[in-house]
C-alpha cells in the first residue's frame, strides 16, 4: 500500500464536515442483523472497518446494498449464526459484536476472537461474563468463541470494568432475552446511546443508555429500522488538534459540541481558541500551545483515542506536559516514531513526559495502529519539511477520505509512490504537493 507523503508547516484553514462515528458504525452495522428484513443506516463513515464489516455480513448471508453516499441497506432475512470468516473477523476489533447480535437472535453464535489495534492486552472476559449470566454456555473452539443457550433470561449483571464493548455486546444479546436485564457499571460513551436508539427503533425496550445503569426489558423479536449514526468525535478531535498544531483556523461542521467537551477544555487550557454553537466547533490557534497535563479516562473524561494526536500537539508546546493513559496498558507505541521528528518524550509506565520543542522536522515514520497513525499525520502536518507515513492501512480503518479532507483545508498531502511510474521522485513530489 502507498505511503502518505506530507509537506508540513502550513496552517490548516477552512470548513470541514465530520463523518459518522466509527465506533458507533461498527456496532450498529452488526445490530441490523438482529431483525429479519431490511434495515437502513445513514451517515455511515466510508472507512475500512465498515467495509470489512459489510463483507462479513455478506458471508453470513445478509444482502447488503452500499454503503453509498453514507447509506447502507442490510437485508438480514437469510443470515446464519456461523460462517464469519476468521481472516476477516481478525481484521477488526468490533467483530466481537457479532457474538451478542447472533446470540440474541439465534441463541447461537460462533465467531473468531477479534483483532484490531495492537494497544496492549484487550480481553473480552466481561462480554463473556454477561452472556453466561444471561444463560449461555460459552467455550473456545479452535480460536472461535461459541456461545449457545436454550433460552436467554434477563438478570442483574455488574461489569467489573466499565467496558464500552461489553456494555454494547451484552445489551445486544439482552434485548431478546426473557424478562429484564439490569446492567450496572456500564460505559457511558455517546455511541452506547446511539446503539440503544437503533435497538429501540427496532422494537427493543432499552432504558438508561448513557448512564451507568441500563435496564433492558426483553422483547420477543425485533423489526428492521432506519437510523442515522451520530458524528465522530474522535475524527473531529483529531482535526481540531491538527489545526491547533499547525496554528490554523478550522470550523468543524456536523459535530455535537457536547461530545467534544473534554477535548475542547484541554485545548483551551493549552491556549487554543475554541468556539462552538449548534452543530459546529471552530478551532483557531494563533500562538504556540502551552504545556498541560492530560489523563485519559472513559467518557466523559478525555478520550484515549484522541490521546496520540494530542501528544503531537503537546510536543510543540512551551514547557513540559504530562499525559497519563488511564484506559489501555500500552498506548505509547507512536512515541518512538515521533522521536524521529525531533520530539523530546520520555515514557514512564503509563505516563509520558513531553518536553515541548519549538519545531518538528519531517521524517519517514510508521503507523503501527489507527490512532498512532493519526498522531503521526498531525505531527507531519505541523512539521517543517516532508514526512512519509507508512502503515496507512491502519489509518484508513478509521478516517474517511483522509487526504481529500485534509487537502480541502489546505494540507499538502499525497500518496507515495502512487503515480511514480513515469516520474522521478523529486518531480513527483513537486507535482503532488505543490510549492514548499
Ligand atoms: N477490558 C477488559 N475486559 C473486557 C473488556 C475490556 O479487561 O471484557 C479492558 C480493556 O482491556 C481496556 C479497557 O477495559 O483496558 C477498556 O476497554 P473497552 O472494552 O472499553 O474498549 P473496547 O470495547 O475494546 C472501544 C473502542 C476503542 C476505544 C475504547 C474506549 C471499538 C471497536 N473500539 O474498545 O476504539 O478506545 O472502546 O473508548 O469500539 C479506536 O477507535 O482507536 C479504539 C481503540
Amino acid at each position: 500500500m502507498a505511503d502518505l507523503l506530507i509537506r508540513g508547516g502550513n496552517p490548516l484553514n477552512g470548513d470541514l464536515i465530520i463523518g459518522g462515528r466509527k465506533n458507533s458504525a461498527v456496532a450498529v452495522v452488526p445490530a441490523t442483523i438482529m431483525a429479519a428484513g431490511t434495515s437502513t443506516l445513514e451517515n455511515l463513515p466510508a472507512i475500512g472497518d465498515v467495509s470489512t464489516y459489510t463483507e462479513i455480513l455478506q458471508q453470513l448471508g445478509a444482502r447488503v446494498e452500499g454503503p453509498s453516499g453514507g447509506t447502507l441497506r442490510v437485508d438480514a432475512s437469510r443470515v446464519r449464526p456461523d460462517g464469519a470468516p476468521m481472516e476477516m473477523v481478525k481484521r477488526i476489533r468490533a467483530s466481537y459484536y457479532l457474538l451478542g447480535a447472533l446470540l440474541g437472535r439465534f441463541h447461537y453464535a460462533r465467531v473468531g476472537l477479534p483483532g484490531g489495534c495492537d494497544i496492549g492486552q484487550r480481553p473480552i472476559d466481561q462480554h463473556l461474563k454477561g452472556f453466561r449470566a444471561l444463560g449461555a454456555t460459552v467455550s473456545l473452539d479452535h480460536g472461535e468463541v461459541v456461545a449457545e443457550a436454550d433460552e436467554l433470561i434477563g438478570t442483574h449483571i455488574y461489569l467489573d470494568i466499565a467496558s464500552v464493548g461489553a456494555t454494547i455486546n451484552i445489551m445486544l444479546a439482552a434485548v431478546l432475552a426473557k424478562g429484564t436485564t439490569v446492567l450496572e457499571n456500564c460505559a457511558k460513551e455517546p455511541h452506547i446511546v446511539d446503539v440503544a436508539s437503533l435497538l429501540n427503533a427496532m422494537g427493543a425496550r432499552v432504558v438508561g443508555a448513557g448512564t451507568d445503569t441500563i435496564k433492558i426489558h426483553g422483547v420477543e423479536e425485533l423489526k428492521p429500522a432506519r437510523h442515522a449514526i451520530i458524528p465522530d468525535e474522535i475524527e473531529a478531535a483529531t482535526y481540531a488538534i491538527a489545526t491547533a498544531a499547525t496554528r490554523g483556523d478550522v470550523t468543524l461542521l456536523n459535530v455535537v459540541p457536547k461530545h467534544l467537551d473534554s477535548v475542547s477544555a484541554k485545548l483551551r487550557e493549552a491556549g487554543v481558541i475554541v468556539e462552538e454553537n449548534g452543530d459546529w466547533v471552530r478551532v483557531s490557534a494563533p500562538d504556540r500551545p502551552r504545556a498541560i497535563t492530560v489523563k485519559t479516562l472513559p467518557y466523559p473524561g478525555f478520550p484515549t483515542d484522541a490521546m496520540p494526536p494530542m501528544m503531537a500537539l503537546l510536543a510543540l508546546s512551551s514547557g513540559t506536559s504530562v499525559i497519563s493513559e488511564g484506559v489501555y496498558e500500552s498506548r505509547f507505541k507512536h512515541v518512538d516514531e515521533l522521536q524521529r521528528m525531533g520530539t523530546k518524550i520520555r515514557v514512564e509506565g503509563r505516563s509520558a513526559v513531553i518536553e515541548g520543542v519549538e519545531e518538528l522536522h519531517g521524517a519517514p515514520v510508521h503507523a503501527s495502529n489507527l490512532r498512532a497513525g493519526a498522531c503521526l499525520v498531525a505531527a507531519g502536518l505541523a512539521a517543517q519539511g516532508e514526512t512519509r507515513v507508512s502503515g496507512v492501512q491502519h489509518v484508513e480503518r478509521g478516517y474517511e477520505h483522509l487526504e481529500d479532507k485534509l487537502r480541502s483545508i489546505g494540507a499538502r498531502i499525497s500518496r507515495y509512490p502512487d503515480g511514480a511510474d513515469s516520474r522521478g521522485d523529486d518531480e513527483l513530489r513537486v507535482v503532488n504537493l505543490g510549492p514548499a
